[in-house]
Formats: structure tokens, C-alpha cells, sequence
């Protein structure tokens, strides 16, 4: 990697790819044509692309600001999922406890409105199962500003939550591994459309190749977005030691989800969405500084998949707005924060080409001491760098990426 008046250049072969830390942007360009640049000159194509991608970002800009907070309302469940991350799974040994109307009301409205969010995610364990669920976000939704999204496993949705929930409920995200009545899931689908509400289904990704093939079809039918998860080593994962996959497994499932989309036809869908992302740049764990996370105990923490003493600011109970936001800010700029969560802080990354693409991984799987793996993470990106061609069609790509995964070209790129 070098450094080009502030920006870091990173050459793989035909490509080269700029990167500015300042202003968070980069451009991928053709490493010959860079060459042939007079780079001195700001009138050049490149410095005058960059400079515009500079004007879009500093137009959307927030500085310092959280964008999405969190709130797990309640710590039940009526599933049991053996990798849950809150471990929803451990009824006999969960003290419940879920964020009740009155501290709603007193505490978390009042620090929603301070911290100016994007967007409120409503999650748990299972939200539907709360107490008083449908009051708790009519209250929410007619006193906060932000879009509102609720995670849920979606088998106690019915017509009459469904109809409760419009003009106040942006998105439902419903988690799919556990169904096995797929008309029931269809008929959530419908209805939460006819409602005017956004779906997104979710699926966790655990030796369950059938299913996921089920559910790839009922995203194409309606045309949805799907994420496809794999089981991250967190909550009763974590401890349970539950076998987390590694890179050449996803890989392959990532060419087997494509090689299913190109039989299936389902080259219109959304589904392609799972393989062309847009690279940005990343310098920490996507959620670092821009999240905060409500527990069902009242504890707030700056990450959702760790609830741990030091990566708490306070507890939304006993703590006010002010002391809360201040923890907030000075625990960010203490280094052992950063070296779970900054690339710059993590030495495995020191030297790893696509570090300000990659961000430096999950901040959780390095706080718990994970054996980090992440050629698929690299992979995915030096496909979408190099391979992936917006001039061509899906089908075209999507056979790229076949051939991509296939021949492992990515590992030339990887350790070049
Ligand atoms: C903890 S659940 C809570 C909301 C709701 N009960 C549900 O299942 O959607 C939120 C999301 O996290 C996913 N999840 C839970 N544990 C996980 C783990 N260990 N690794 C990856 N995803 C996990 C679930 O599948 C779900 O999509
Ligand atoms: S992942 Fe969601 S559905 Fe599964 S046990 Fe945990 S909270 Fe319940
Ligand atoms: S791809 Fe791996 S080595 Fe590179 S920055 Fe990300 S986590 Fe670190």
C-alpha cells in the first residue's frame, strides 16, 4: 500500500484501487490508465472523481452521531435456537427481564430523542412476546422521529398484530432457519405487504442446505431481501462451543446459493443482492460509535453482540442522558476499545491489503478470543473489486462468480 497526497493507493494487477481515510471514499480504477495520470494535476479524471465522491459524502454526513439504537426489549423466547446470541435458549437459567412501558416512557424516549437516531431496531429474544409489545411501540412511534424495524422469528405474527403495527413499524425482519410451515410464512409475507410494511426474511445458515433452498424460493417469488447468516461464536454459541464454519464452507455455500439462483432463474430477484455489494470504506467494526444497545436489564453497550461490563456506558435506569453519553464518548477513545474494534489497533490486519474495505472483522469474535478466519470476507470483497462488472448482467457476474469461487482465484489476490 502506498500513500498518494493522503490517499492510499492498493495495486492488484490490472486495478488499482484509492482510498481516502479522510473523507471515508474510494475508487476503483484501471491501473494502466492511473499510470498514464498526471496525478499532479488536480484537473485530472481521477482527482476530479474523487473529489465528487467527497462532495456526496460530506452531503450525508453525520458526525459523530449514533445511527441506529437497539432495543431488546425482552430477554424470552418461545423458540429455543441452540446458537442464540441473547440465550433466549436457557430458560431455566434467564432471569427475566424486559424493558417495561414506564421506563419507556421515564428513560428511553427521553435518550432516543437526545441521541437523534436514523433508525430504532426492536429485538430480543423474541419481541412479540413481550408484555405489552403493541403499546410499548404505538408510544414509540408517535414520540421519536427515526425509522422503526422490529427482528422477530415471526411465529406468534397474526393479521390482527400485523394490522396494529401499520404507519408505526418501517420493516419487519423475520428469521426463517426454524420454519416448517412455509405457507404460514407466505401468508406473514402477504399480509405485512398488503400492510405497506418492508420485509426482510433472514436465515441463519446451519448445515440446513434444504432449507435455505426453500427459502431462497420464497424470497425470488415475492422478490424480498434476504440475509443469509452464519452462526456467530456469541451468547449460548459462544458458550456451547457450537462448530462456527469456516471460510472455504461459506465459500462453497456462497457458489452452491449461486449455482441454485442461475438453475432456478432467479436472476431478477433481489437474491443477487447476496453476492455485488458496493465497497465502502471501513475503518473499524461497522457498528463501532454508530450504535448503542438497550438490554432488557436497563444496560446500554456500544455493540449488540456484547454485553460485557467494560463495553457498557451505564444502565438507562440509574444513569442520566448526560453520563450516559459521556461514557459513551471518552470509553470510544480508550485503546482497548480500538484493539477490539479499529484495524488500525489489530496486528493480524497490519498488513492485509483490503484493511480499509474490511474494517478488521467482528469485534465480538476478537473480544472472545476466536481464531480469526476471514477469506471469505476477502474473497467476497476482491470479487466484488475485481471480478464483478457493472456493465454485465446478473447472469454474467453470477457466472464469474462461480468460476471465481471454483478456481479460488481470490487466493492469488489474497496473499499477493
Ligand atoms: C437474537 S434474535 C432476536 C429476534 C428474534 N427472536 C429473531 O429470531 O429474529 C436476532 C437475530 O439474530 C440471529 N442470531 C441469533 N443468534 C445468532 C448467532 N449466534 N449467530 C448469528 N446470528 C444469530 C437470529 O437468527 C435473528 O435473525
Ligand atoms: S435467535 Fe431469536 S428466535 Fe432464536 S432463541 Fe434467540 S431470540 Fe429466540
Ligand atoms: S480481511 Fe482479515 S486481515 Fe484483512 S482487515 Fe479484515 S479481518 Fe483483518
Amino acid at each position: 500500500m502506498n500513500d498518494l497526497d493522503g490517499i492510499k493507493t492498493i495495486e492488484f494487477g490490472k486495478r488499482t484501487i484509492l482510498i481516502d481515510l479522510n473523507n471515508d471514499i474510494c475508487i476503483s480504477v484501471n491501473t494502466q490508465y492511473m499510470q498514464a495520470c498526471d496525478m499532479t494535476d488536480p484537473d485530472n479524471d481521477i482527482i476530479r472523481l474523487m473529489e465528487r465522491q467527497k462532495r456526496i459524502y460530506n452531503e450525508h454526513k453525520r458526525q459523530n452521531t449514533v445511527n441506529t439504537v437497539y432495543l431488546f426489549i425482552t430477554n424470552q423466547c418461545n423458540l429455543a435456537c441452540e446458537f442464540c446470541s441473547i440465550r433466549s435458549n436457557k430458560k431455566e437459567q434467564l432471569v427475566f427481564s424486559e424493558l417495561s412501558l414506564e421506563l419507556l416512557y421515564k428513560y428511553i424516549i427521553p435518550f432516543i430523542n437526545k441521541v437523534n437516531p436514523r433508525r430504532i431496531i426492536i429485538s430480543g429474544g423474541e419481541p412479540f412476546i413481550h408484555s405489552n409489545v403493541l403499546e410499548f411501540i404505538e408510544y414509540l412511534s408517535k414520540n421519536v422521529e427515526a425509522q422503526i424495524s422490529i427482528q422477530s422469528n415471526g411465529l406468534l405474527l397474526n393479521n390482527n398484530t400485523i394490522s396494529k403495527l401499520v404507519g408505526k413499524v418501517n420493516n419487519i425482519e423475520i428469521s426463517t432457519a426454524h420454519f416448517k410451515n412455509y405457507d404460514m410464512l407466505e401468508y406473514f409475507i402477504n399480509s405485512i405487504r398488503k400492510a405497506a410494511m418492508d420485509i426482510v426474511l433472514s436465515f441463519v445458515f446451519d448445515n440446513n442446505l434444504q432449507e435455505l433452498y426453500r427459502i431462497l424460493d420464497i424470497t425470488a417469488r415475492y422478490n424480498i431481501d434476504l440475509l443469509v447468516n452464519f452462526i456467530a461464536p456469541t451468547g449460548s454459541a459462544l458458550d456451547d462451543n457450537i462448530e462456527i464454519m469456516n471460510s472455504d464452507k461459506k465459500i462453497d455455500l456462497f457458489k452452491q446459493m449461486a449455482k441454485y439462483i442461475v438453475q432456478k432463474n432467479y436472476l431478477d430477484t433481489k437474491l443477487v443482492n447476496l453476492f455485488f455489494r458496493q465497497i465502502r470504506v471501513q475503518k473499524s467494526c461497522g457498528g463501532l460509535g454508530k450504535a448503542l444497545v438497550v438490554y432488557p436489564d436497563g444496560n446500554v453497550y456500544i455493540c449488540h453482540s456484547l454485553a460485557h461490563k467494560e463495553l457498557s456506558v451505564g444502565n438507562i435506569r440509574t444513569n442520566n442522558i448526560n453520563t450516559l453519553l459521556s461514557n459513551w464518548k471518552t470509553l470510544l477513545k480508550e485503546k482497548s476499545i480500538k484493539e477490539i474494534f479499529s484495524v488500525d489497533y489489530k496486528k493480524y490486519c497490519s498488513d492485509c491489503k483490503v484493511k480499509y474495505l474490511c474494517g478488521g472483522g467482528c469485534g465480538a469474535e476478537i473480544y472472545h478470543g476466536a481464531i480469526l478466519d476471514c477469506n471469505f470476507k476477502k474473497a467476497m470483497l476482491i470479487y466484488n473489486l475485481l471480478f464483478y462488472n457493472p456493465n454485465n448482467n446478473s447472469a454474467e457476474n453470477l457466472k464469474t462468480f462461480i468460476q471465481f469461487c471454483e478456481t479460488k482465484e481470490y487466493m492469488k489476490d489474497i496473499y499477493s
